[in-house]
């Protein structure tokens, strides 16, 4: 019996699903049908929003990335705390949510924000991002904290050093607990990968150094901060 070649295996084999890609079709596809009614739906965390973006400490002149931008909600408080002489960049996968930013934008006259429809995990090929940021806005947004790849390629734009402030869904905990596959449920409106509640930050903290950590309301929340280790900026491509 003639036994096959010995990479015949690996040429045989089926690919396994690229994971980022499913997650991020879904997302795709729910924010296409969110997208219009997303600014309504964000009454109760605007607060959230405002501390996230006082605990990045920003000054005029600095760079910031507004990860996930969605519609752009942030960007007003952004452009406010860099000023004219700053950039505010702000990236989403979602031209749905976008062509919503890019209206604020264009309305408000910002030329110091710029917006990039494109995936978490290209973002090493936009020229917006050629020179890094001095900090990191992830305001709500789960499916990117959960992609290795997608944090890894966020995390690299960024020099080491910077301010990172992170607002999110969590699970309760203690006697909140039973009402966490309500939790998922919410979360499962606005994500691709709507588990891994318990600790959505876990990737991302190991990464920061003087974290600091808070729940919010009531406990399905979470506001946090940090400073990015030097080491952290990790090449996308490095991650699999
Ligand atoms: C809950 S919304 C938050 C939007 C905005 N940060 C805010 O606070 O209003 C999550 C956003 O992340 C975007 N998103 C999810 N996965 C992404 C990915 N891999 N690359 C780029 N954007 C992504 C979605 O399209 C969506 O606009």
């Amino acid at each position: 019996m003639s036994l096959p070649p010995a990479n015949a295996a690996h040429h045989d084999a089926p690919r396994p699903p690229d994971r980022d890609a499913l997650v991020r079709q879904r997302s795709v596809a729910k924010y296409a049908r969110r997208a219009a009614a997303y600014d309504a739906s964000c009454g109760p965390t605007m607060p959230i929003r405002a501390r996230a973006v006082a605990l990045l400490r920003l000054a005029p002149g600095e760079r910031v990335l507004d990860v996930g931008c969605g519609t752009g909600l942030s960007l007003p408080l952004l452009r406010a705390a860099v000023g004219a002489t700053g950039a505010v960049i702000g990236f989403d996968h979602s031209e749905a949510m976008l062509a919503q930013a890019r209206a604020r934008v264009a309305q408000a006259g910002w030329r110091e924000v710029t917006l990039v429809g494109c995936a978490a995990q290209e973002l090493a090929a936009q020229p917006a991002l050629a020179a890094r940021v001095d900090a990191l806005l992830f305001h709500y947004t789960h499916d990117i904290l959960r992609s290795p790849r997608a944090l890894a390629a966020v995390l690299a734009c960024a020099r080491p050093g910077a301010r990172v402030a992170v607002a999110g869904i969590k699970y309760f905990s203690g006697w909140l607990a039973p009402l966490n596959f309500w939790v998922y449920l919410k979360n499962l409106g606005y994500n691709g990968a709507p588990g891994e509640l318990r600790s959505p930050w876990d990737r991302l903290a190991p990464r920061l150094h003087d974290w600091h950590f808070e729940p919010t309301q009531w406990g399905m929340g979470y506001l946090a901060c940090g400073l990015l280790r030097a080491e952290a900026g990790v090449p996308a491509e490095a991650v699999r």
